[in-house]
């Protein structure tokens, strides 16, 4: 009856009001893997909403970038039927899961979903006719980030052809600044190969990492990927191994080095920093891609409680808070994304973000939109890690391109 009264208090009070007292004790369990300074704010956002929202928000954060770590974290908790209440997972791996037969439909938070998301991604986000993914954001992968005073000093301008990308490199070079960072995980390998497929077009990566075709993955044009791909190791520094990409984006960022080839979450970095696009860096899509747009949406799966066949209602407000407006933009804002609910406006956003908004209706349109390989978008897990074996293996030893080129061939088939 106390209890109760307290409720009625606090809902009269205009706080917690329709929170019944089992939801306000419920905890949700979030497992992720945003622990750098600018993801870690995202999320911060999401967990005070929910919180507000009356739950009690228990983090699983598994450092390590694009999330390796986590999914094995993850694989360990479910296994142990301790699966948490959401974990990030996205593109095909969520119907990997759902046809683990773990996941909860959350339909009853969807309802204005379809009408606001882009078909492609909607599709996504279901599994066997329902939703079961709730998506955050848009991430554009093919981003090049410069230091604005690093390329003042090489006396350039943002490189649009790989020509030009290496004349600056070597105008860094001479004005002695490191023209690269780099870190050194095999994801962030496979996030600069695929950038340099991208540079070849987008026809050209959707046959290659998309359809798988064969004759694509050992034509002359993928040689020369391989071969781009060793030029520009020649510009990185010598302490790449086992650096975390935020680390090289903090290179970027003090001027320690010029470029980063790296998605626009390194732009919550700079952001986090205090620094402003176009002031104290500068965004260009990679040398050959500027009509291109290689997606990665982040998006939250939802796993079955113990006894518990249907969504929670901590569940529930939790996709349904994913894709709310406000929560969006907050989001985005300090991830370095756009917002992927349609109609949110893009007015507080940098001129980098309102870019990348700006190409990715051209690119929806001209058929540049293209899944990333690297951040787990464009195949099932088993073949994505088979191509990343290959091309991290390439990037490690003195392979020759058409090695390379025969072992990505044969990769590609892994099932
Ligand atoms: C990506 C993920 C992003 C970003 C990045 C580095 O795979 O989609 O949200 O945080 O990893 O951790």
């Amino acid at each position: 009856m106390k209890f109760r009264a307290i409720m009625g208090a606090l809902c009269a009070a205009g706080l917690m009001c329709g929170v019944s007292a089992v939801q306000a004790a419920e905890s949700i369990e979030v497992l992720h893997w945003w622990t750098s300074g600018g993801e870690s704010k995202a999320v911060g956002v999401l967990k005070d909403d929910m919180t507000k929202e009356g739950y009690t928000w228990k983090d699983f954060a598994v450092a390590g970038g694009a999330g390796a770590a986590a999914m094995t974290a993850l694989k360990t908790q479910v296994i142990s039927g301790n699966a948490p209440s959401a974990a990030q997972i996205k593109g095909p791996l969520i119907q990997e899961w759902a046809a683990q037969g773990v996941l909860v439909p959350i339909d009853a938070s969807a309802g204005d979903w379809k009408k606001n998301l882009p078909p492609e991604i909607d599709k996504i986000m279901h599994a066997d006719g329902h939703y079961v993914a709730a998506p955050f954001s848009v991430h554009r992968v093919n981003w090049l980030y410069i230091n604005k005073a690093a390329l003042d000093k090489a006396g350039g301008k943002a490189p649009t052809t790989w020509p030009e990308f290496f004349a600056l490199a070597d105008k860094m070079k001479a004005a002695g600044i490191q023209p690269i960072a780099m870190g050194g995980q095999p994801w962030q390998d496979l996030t600069l190969w695929e950038d340099v497929v991208l540079s070849q077009g987008s026809e050209f990566y959707k046959k290659a990492l998309v359809d798988l075709d064969e004759k694509t993955l050992t034509s002359d044009k993928m040689i020369s990927v391989f071969d781009t791909v060793r030029k520009i190791q020649g510009y990185f520094d010598a302490g790449r191994t086992g650096r975390d990409w935020n680390l090289a984006t903090a290179m970027v960022i003090n001027g320690k080095a010029g470029m980063q080839f790296m998605g626009d979450w390194a732009k919550g970095e700079f952001a986090n920093a205090g620094k402003k696009s176009g002031v104290d860096y500068v965004c260009a899509a990679v040398p050959g891609t500027e009509k291109s747009y290689t997606f990665n949406v982040d998006s939250f799966v939802f796993f079955q409680q113990k006894g518990q066949k249907s969504a929670t209602p901590g569940q529930l407000a939790l996709a349904k808070t994913i894709m709310s407006p406000g929560f969006q933009e907050q989001f985005s804002l300090y991830k370095g994304s756009i917002p992927v609910r349609l109609g949110v406006s893009m007015d507080k956003f940098d001129d980098c973000a309102k870019k990348s908004y700006a190409d990715e209706q051209v690119a929806i349109k001209s058929g540049g939109y293209v899944p990333s390989l690297a951040h787990g978008m464009a195949q099932p897990d088993a073949a994505a890690g088979a191509i990343s074996d290959v091309v991290t293996k390439f990037m490690n030893s003195q392979e020759d391109s058409k090695t390379a080129v025969a072992a990505l061939a044969k990769a590609a088939k892994t099932k």
